[in-house]
């Protein structure tokens, strides 16, 4: 039975990839699995306002408004989301939704809001399929949540559950899979309970290159191989490290990631650097600072010139001056924002 008319409210986080995943086959599978902190304070807010439709229509009938405001350069990212997914969740067309979303971090601040804005709306989509199949028990809830995100953008789909998840599959990692992400599935030593994010933002500056751009240029790279055996490998140190809580190897292996997901960049045809100048100074101090007082602080990057700074709970206070003293000269008007390690999607 569907239901008629209503609203579902949603909020889901964006997340940090420790493994990277860079280079994908079709249709939005992993060429590699990746593992990733999902974040707290980084988040999309979603709702989703559902109207049932007398005659089914021949497309999809959607209205969205970001941050209150109409926004139809968004419109074929989510028709195209929506048609990948209609196969999954066959009453979309039954329906007239109103979609109104909004972001905790700034827009154009260079983090990306496709992992918290896709996984949000499959979220509240998935909530939609509840009310009409209430018998779904929440594990393949959260399944196919994670299913249908990553349709919308592949990292999405590891917003959905915290604070460590796991996406591709690997044979390490028990119920690991290339169709969905699983939450982390071993128990997590105590130094990452609480693990910081500060985001650095860098350069708001629009990214000159997609990551669907980058993805696809993973085809035909010289290192592409090479890179997807090194990031199975991390994946099974990793697994280790954040069992037994060893945060000088978690350095070693999260910096050589971030640094070999823009070497990958940077040695593709055509080639391109989304680091800028602060990203290296930024990098350099973080060494500095590391050698000096012997912390545990160390940097990850996304696709794009932010820094990532992530360090245990315990130095929050010595980090936070270290980044107000020194680190903030070189963020875009002085922003930055204070994040941690959070437990994904929630209804409102
Ligand atoms: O989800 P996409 O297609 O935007 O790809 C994101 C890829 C990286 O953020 C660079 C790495 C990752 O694993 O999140």
């Amino acid at each position: 039975e569907l239901p008629d008319t209503g609203t579902i409210r949603c909020t889901s986080p964006s997340n940090i990839a420790l493994v990277k995943y860079w280079g994908k086959r079709p249709v939005q599978l992993p060429e590699n699995a990746s593992i990733s902190f999902t974040l707290d304070a980084c988040k999309t807010t979603t709702s989703l306002s559902y109207k049932k439709k007398n005659k089914i229509s021949e497309d999809f009938d959607f209205e969205l408004f970001f941050e209150g405001n109409p926004k139809p350069d968004f419109k074929p990212k989510i028709q195209n989301f929506f048609k990948r997914i209609e196969a999954y969740v066959p009453f979309l067309k039954n329906y007239a939704f109103t979609i109104e979303t909004s972001n905790t971090f700034p827009h154009s601040s260079g983090i990306a809001s496709s992992a918290s804005g896709m996984s949000a709306l499959a979220f509240c989509i998935m909530q939609l399929e509840k009310k009409i199949n209430p018998n779904i028990v929440e594990e393949e809830f959260l399944k196919k949540t994670s299913f249908l995100a990553r349709l919308g953008s592949g990292s999405a789909c590891r917003s959905l559950e915290g604070p460590i998840t796991v996406w591709g599959e690997h044979k390490g990692i028990e119920g690991s899979n290339d169709t969905f992400a699983i939450k982390f599935p071993h128990s997590i030593h105590k130094n990452f309970i609480d693990y910081q994010d500060a985001i650095l933002l860098i350069d708001k500056g629009e990214k000159q290159v997609s990551s669907t751009v980058g993805h696809d240029l993973m085809h035909g790279h010289p290192f592409a191989a090479k890179r997807f055996e090194q990031a199975s490998e991390n994946i099974t140190r990793l697994k280790e490290i954040l069992i037994s809580g060893d945060l000088d190897s978690f350095i070693e292996v999260v910096e050589s990631e971030a640094l070999t997901l823009h070497a990958m960049m940077m040695t593709s045809l055509p080639y391109f650097i989304l680091m800028k100048p602060n990203t290296l100074s930024v990098i350099n101090k973080v060494w500095e600072y590391r050698k000096k007082t012997g912390s545990k602080l160390c940097f990850t990057l996304d696709a794009g010139a932010n820094v990532h700074l992530l360090f245990p709970n315990s130095e929050k206070e010595k980090v936070l001056g270290f980044i107000t003293n020194e680190l903030v000269a070189y963020c875009q008007n002085g922003q930055y924002i204070c994040d941690k390690i959070g437990l994904g999607a929630k209804l409102l």
